[in-house]
């Protein structure tokens, strides 16, 4: 990320994101690739492995995820940025693997009630711009039972790695609106999903989380509505 990505004067905060993710796009590939293999331990698998019947993932990326889903698992993809859902067209297509990509905001799923069994979300709620609306939205979209699957980078359980991560994120949230201190957690259990597991990894900076919205929950944030 480069200053690039400050915001401007007036930016609506996913207009900034989209900037941001676009001009990071041609990169991100070949950075990834490091960060996985020294950060996330097997986290794609981990996730893909519990995903079941119509799976969503928000803020797709560029469908790094993709190879390790089950064949018997239909996936839509959402994304805010254009140049990083280009990239995950091609990676569909060289898969073989048929994927409904969609452009949308995570904080707004173009989606319905209760429209899918799963939803995916890698390390994005460390960067979309409020972590507790789209929470809020992918339990809307689940079916009551259905499964909400998050692998992210969060804030350390060691005080002087969170130190340490606060003091980047200084930079990172000027530069990039990246967050390096947030934690998901509380935020799933103040949305009313049941948690089934989590694991947390790397001295605690890298979480993943399985939890379920719980049968005949109406799906909302709070249960207060849509937040439309
Ligand atoms: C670090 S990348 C992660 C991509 C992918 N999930 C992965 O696991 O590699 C963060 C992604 O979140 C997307 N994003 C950020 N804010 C978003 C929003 N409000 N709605 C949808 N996508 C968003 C960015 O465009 C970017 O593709």
């Amino acid at each position: 990320m480069t200053s690039t990505g400050k915001a401007r004067a007036g930016e609506r905060p996913a207009a900034r994101q989209k900037r941001v993710w676009d001009k990071a796009a041609p990169r991100y590939d070949k950075q990834m690739a490091f960060f996985e293999k020294i950060q996330l331990g097997g986290g794609r698998e981990w996730l893909a492995q519990r995903a079941q019947g119509r799976v969503l993932e928000v803020a797709i990326g560029t469908g790094r995820n993709l190879p390790y889903y089950p064949a018997d698992v239909t996936v839509t993809g959402i994304e805010l940025s254009p140049a990083m859902l280009a990239i995950a067209r091609q990676r569909a297509a060289g898969l073989g693997r048929d994927v409904g990509f969609q452009e949308g905001d995570a904080e707004h799923l173009p989606a319905g009630d209760a429209s899918f069994d799963t939803v995916v979300c890698a390390l994005s709620l460390c960067t979309i711009p409020d972590p507790a609306a789209a929470i809020g939205e992918m339990k809307r979209v689940l079916v009551p039972g259905g499964r909400l699957l998050l692998l992210d980078h969060i804030g350390s359980t060691w005080p002087p790695v969170y130190a340490a991560q606060w003091l980047f994120e200084r930079i990172t949230i000027r530069a990039a609106g990246e967050h390096f201190t947030r934690r998901q957690l509380p935020l799933v259990q103040a949305a009313g999903f049941q948690v089934v597991e989590t694991e947390r990894l790397k001295a605690g900076t890298v979480e993943r989380i399985h939890a379920v919205k719980p049968a005949g929950s109406k799906g909302h944030a709070n249960e207060e509505g849509p937040r439309r």
